[in-house]
């Protein structure tokens, strides 16, 4: 089984998200909790763009023992600096330099031509080198690049002393297919490609970045990029929460495996959905409040029946206690009867029909029947016996 490492970058692209601004004690937090996560690299923050940030990647590179901590810089030798700075007392110093390779961000955003950012790539990487061992060079907006010059830019990172190398979706406009025949292509024409870890970070714009992020792993990579809760800029990351538990499920297809704590997965996303002040919607895969909730009756007679009918994951996994039938208009007879004994009532079948018909009238008049409701429909009924 092939494993994928795990680069959480919530402290840094997660904080992109319109709105979310962490303090040092609380990025603290979240990178002891990523630790305990098992993540394999968490990008702590952009060091050179505040002294804020600064201060919390120092802070966390220190502290943090069983994960690798890197921060983000520009192709710049002062980036690259202030960097070191920050990151030189963790214990596998590491940094990420991106510079743009699509035809429209050196145009209108750099106003360099490809050889100028070419250059600006090696040397940076070159410079960087003398100080990181793990150096990780990423094309930003891959995506949108001509795949000839990719090959080439890569190839001569490479040469100048790059170890991972990073694809990213930056504006989540690729597709699965394309994503994946990308890294095929760079595999069959970067001659020095095998010297590195392939790396993909993709964007939710278009709703595919979990999809992209798997089709890479089918077309070879060994990192995944992404963010709990999958935050970040505009519609956010990958959720790495979503491609880990997938991985495992669907461990038959994918054949490869990540070194997550699963189990930690659900307290980490209440800490940072809490720490952020993002709430996670009640639908969202893997850690949504409905993601492991029964409504109709006929999925509660399943469940009831056997999990597996209507539950691919078990709550446990992710370190949720247990599924939640919830009653409401859609909801059986099955279900109404357990609710009603876990509530201490154990009606005759006819009382019980009675009640249930009660809550039923109630669903179509009431948005949400709560437990208060029912244990009231139930305790009048065991009074009249
Ligand atoms: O999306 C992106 O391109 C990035 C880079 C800085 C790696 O986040
Ligand atoms: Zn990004």
């Amino acid at each position: 089984m092939r494993k994928i490492n795990i680069f959480d970058t919530t402290l840094r692209d997660g904080e992109q998200s319109a709105g979310v601004n962490l303090n040092a004690i609380e990025k603290l937090e979240i990178a002891k909790q990523l630790e305990r996560l098992g993540v394999d690299i968490m990008e702590a923050g952009f060091p050179a763009s505040s002294q804020g940030d600064f201060q919390a990647v120092k802070t966390i590179a220190s502290a943090i023992k069983n994960s690798s901590v890197t921060g983000l810089a520009r192709t710049n030798k002062k980036d690259i600096d202030i960097a070191w700075d920050a990151l030189k007392y963790s214990q596998e110093p590491r940094i990420h330099i991106f510079l743009a390779t699509s035809p429209i961000h050196m145009t209108y955003k750099l106003r360099k031509t490809p050889d100028e950012v070419l250059e600006s790539a090696v040397s940076a990487v070159k410079y960087a080198k003398q100080k990181f061992t793990h150096v990780q060079w990423s094309a930003e907006d891959a995506t949108r690049s001509d795949k000839w010059f990719l090959a080439r830019i890569l190839t001569e990172v490479i040469k100048a002393g790059a170890t991972v190398i990073n694809l990213p979706d930056t504006v989540g406009y690729t597709t699965p297919k394309e994503y994946g025949e990308l890294f095929t292509f760079l595999k069959e024409n970067v001659p020095n490609i095998s010297e590195v870890t392939l790396s993909a970070h993709c964007h939710d714009d278009l709703g595919m970045a979990t999809a992209n992020s798997l089709s890479a792993i089918e077309h070879g990579v060994g990192q995944i990029e992404g963010t709990i809760n999958g935050i970040g800029e505009r519609a956010g990351n990958a959720a790495l929460e979503e491609i880990a538990v997938a991985l495992h499920i669907r461990q038959d297809f994918y054949q490869a495996k990540t070194t997550l704590k699963l189990d930690e997965i659900k307290h980490t996303s209440q800490l940072i959905s809490k720490l952020t002040g993002m709430a996670v919607p009640a639908n969202k895969a893997v850690v949504g409040a409905n993601a492991f909730a029964h409504e109709s009756g006929i999925h509660q007679d399943g469940v009831l029946k056997e999990k597996t009918t209507y539950e691919i994951i078990t709550p446990e996994l992710i370190g949720v206690s247990s599924n939640r039938l919830v009653l409401g208009k859609h909801s059986g007879r099955h279900a109404f009867k357990q609710k009603a004994l876990e509530l201490g009532f154990d009606l005759s079948p006819e009382k019980l029909k009675e009640v249930f018909d009660a809550f039923k009238a109630l669903t179509d008049k009431k948005k949400e029947v709560t437990d208060d409701d029912i244990f009231a429909l139930l305790a009048d009924k065991q009074t009249e016996q």
